[in-house]
């Protein structure tokens, strides 16, 4: 007989792991042609406004797509963080399915930072031969400022990036409750996720659609300046 605990439950839909797995290479590649030129600039600039299109999406689809991708859902309040928190030292910390009230808020500023990065691209300058599409669009002050953001916030979110990956292998290593094999199959075993609510796929696709067009359309207009 199957113990219920061990039963395996769907807990992440399609989108949400594209969305992830996409960001991944994505960032990465960023980090890539930014720091190092490879492969070239211009895949920064087409990376960048594929991430836009990207955390445009996550955006919508954690305000209307499946139940354990909605922001309602995982971002908590102060005191479900620090039950949360005690339960961990305790060594009994328990959640539903999904991001756990303290995973939830790196998520946030996951997303945040990565929003702040790709959009202060749009308007960054190196003054010599780079520039984002926005630029002719504001002032000299403007850029200034976008471009200390984009050099900066670099930082903040390789910081915010380790130490995802340390949350991670921390549950895997501490807990033995391996993480990753869900982001991947959508599955998970062990949790309470009897009758979780799924967004179907079309509005997944229709969602990205409005995003990427919105992000064309932005970039058509910078670059029309
Ligand atoms: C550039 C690097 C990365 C970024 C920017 C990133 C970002 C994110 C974001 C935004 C989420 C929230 C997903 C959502 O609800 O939409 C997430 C979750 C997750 N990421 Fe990453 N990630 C990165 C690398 C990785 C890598 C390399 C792994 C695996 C080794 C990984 C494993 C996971 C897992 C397991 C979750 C779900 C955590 C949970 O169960 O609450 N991430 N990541
Ligand atoms: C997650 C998204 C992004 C990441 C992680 C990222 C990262 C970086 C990094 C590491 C550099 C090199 C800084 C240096 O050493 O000088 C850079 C430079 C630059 N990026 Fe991005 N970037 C992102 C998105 C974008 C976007 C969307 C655009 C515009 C479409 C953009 C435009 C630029 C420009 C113009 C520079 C040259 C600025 C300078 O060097 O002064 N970036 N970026």
């Amino acid at each position: 007989m199957t113990h219920p605990a061990n039963d395996s439950h769907r807990v992440w839909d399609l989108p949400t792991r594209l969305f992830h797995w996409l960001l991944v290479a994505l960032v990465a590649l960023q980090y890539a042609s930014g720091e190092f030129g490879w492969p070239s600039m211009q895949w920064h600039y087409l990376c960048g406004y594929a991430t836009l299109a990207l955390i445009a999406f996550r955006l919508l689809w954690g305000l209307c797509g499946s139940q354990t991708s909605r922001f309602g859902e995982f971002v908590r309040g102060p005191r479900a963080v620090w039950r949360y928190v005690a339960g961990l030292a305790r060594g009994d910390a328990t959640h539903g399915a999904g991001h756990n009230p303290l995973g939830g808020w790196s998520v946030v500023l996951m997303l945040a930072s990565i929003a702040l990065q790709a959009t202060s691209g749009l308007f960054a300058s190196d003054d010599i031969s780079e520039e984002g599409p926005l630029v002719a669009r504001v002032s000299a002050a403007t850029v200034a400022w976008m471009t200390r953001i984009h050099l900066w916030n670099r930082y903040v979110l390789l910081a915010l990036i380790v130490l995802h990956l340390v949350a991670i292998a921390s549950y895997g290593v501490l807990r033995g409750n391996n993480l990753v094999l869900p982001m991947l199959s959508g599955h998970a075993r062990g949790v309470r996720a009897q009758s979780l609510r799924f967004a179907p796929g079309w509005l997944a696709l229709l969602l990205f659609a409005l995003a990427a067009a919105a992000v064309w359309a932005l970039v058509a207009w910078g670059e029309a300046a």
